[in-house]
């Protein structure tokens, strides 16, 4: 807490003589970031999903733009994904329920891996289950793996033996974080989903199994309506939403697990440019993760850091450390 203090002193200082702009001398800011021992050039990450393993989309996006790479949730078994359509483009946003589509652990392992080893930016492998033991073969198998930085849960599945999403329920997510931390020799990054009252139990509860780092938010569970068909838009029925549209959300997210947890936060939800990057950062995010807005944009990655160097000028900050977890709230 002292910590966000001064750092909020600093910014204050630095922000009042910001309105004269960068000099022509205004030195290179630093952007690099640090979350679990794991060093970020700087700090704009490929979030789960979009993207998915690399390979297929490397044609049209520079994955390198990318300080680090969250894989699409890799599962213990092949998964072909749910009916099409899989995406839908909502006001605001895209509603998506894909299934999960991958090649299960045995594909990432031999088809997946080896390229995104090639990438040379931190990887993040995020895992699904169904149940502990899923998730903890997935993360044993990851264990014996190199070229792996840390491995990220996807809580956002429903537990089978429960009935209940991983995700919604401090206590289940408590016994997941730490029966994978037992085995897993890589950082442990959590996922957690928005779709909850109130996340921050949610949050301690991974914080005090073992979690390394918590990246938020998921999407969130919405249903589009084709009123011509009267039928749900996405085959699937109900999906989840991302981009523009859940940003507030996300960002009132990160601030309260930012406040209420020592973790690192990683935040995602509707991140297209550097300002909006900025508005996690300010709340709390240690970095960010975009998803969505490279379907529109492969270059965003690349725009949202020139943009963080051109404020950091702006403003006289040296380093983008100072900017996070800064804000006031009146
Ligand atoms: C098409 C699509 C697929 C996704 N797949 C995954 C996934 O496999 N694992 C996961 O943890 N999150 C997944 N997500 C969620 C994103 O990682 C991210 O949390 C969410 O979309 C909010 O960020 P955005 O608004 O920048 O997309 C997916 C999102 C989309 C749009």
């Amino acid at each position: 807490m002292t910590h966000n203090l001064m750092r909020i002193t600093n910014h204050e200082s630095r922000i009042t003589d910001a309105a004269r702009g960068p000099s022509p001398q205004s030195p290179v800011p630093s952007l690099a970031v640090e979350i679990a021992g794991i060093k970020f050039v700087h700090p704009v990450l490929a979030a789960p999903g979009p993207l998915g393993f690399g390979r297929e989309v490397q044609s049209v996006v520079d994955l390198h733009s990318f300080a680090g790479f969250i894989t699409k949730s890799v599962t213990l078994d092949p998964r072909s994904g749910h009916p099409y359509p899989q995406v839908v483009p909502t006001a605001g946003g895209w509603l998506n329920s894909q299934g999960l589509p991958n090649h299960g652990l045995a594909g990432f392992l031999t088809k997946d891996l080896p390229y995104l080893r090639t990438l040379g930016i931190p990887l993040i492998v995020s895992i699904a289950g169904e149940s502990v033991r899923e998730f903890v073969t997935l993360a044993e198998w990851l264990s014996q793996e190199e070229g792996v930085a840390a491995v990220e849960l996807n809580v956002s599945c429903p537990n089978v033996d429960r009935g209940l999403v991983f995700g919604v329920d401090p206590q289940l997510t408590r016994e997941l974080v730490a029966a994978v931390r037992a085995v897993c020799r890589y950082p442990l990054f959590v996922k957690l989903t928005p779709n909850v009252t109130d996340i921050v139990p949610i949050a301690r509860a991974a914080e005090e199994a073992g979690a390394d780092a918590l990246s938020l938010v998921n999407t969130l569970v919405g249903l589009a309506v084709d009123v011509h068909t009267r039928r749900a838009k996405l085959g699937a029925g109900t999906g989840g939403l991302s981009g523009p549209a859940i940003r507030p959300i996300a960002v009132r997210m990160v601030w309260e697990v930012a406040r209420h947890c020592d973790t690192p936060v990683i935040g995602m939800g509707g991140i297209a440019t550097a300002e909006d990057a900025l508005e996690f950062l300010i709340a709390g995010a240690r970095a960010v993760a975009v998803g969505s807005a490279v379907i529109d944009r492969p270059s965003v990655a690349t725009e949202i850091r020139a943009g963080l160097v051109r404020y950091l000028q702006e403003h006289h900050v040296d380093d983008v450390a100072e900017v996070i977890g800064s804000l006031e709230v009146r």
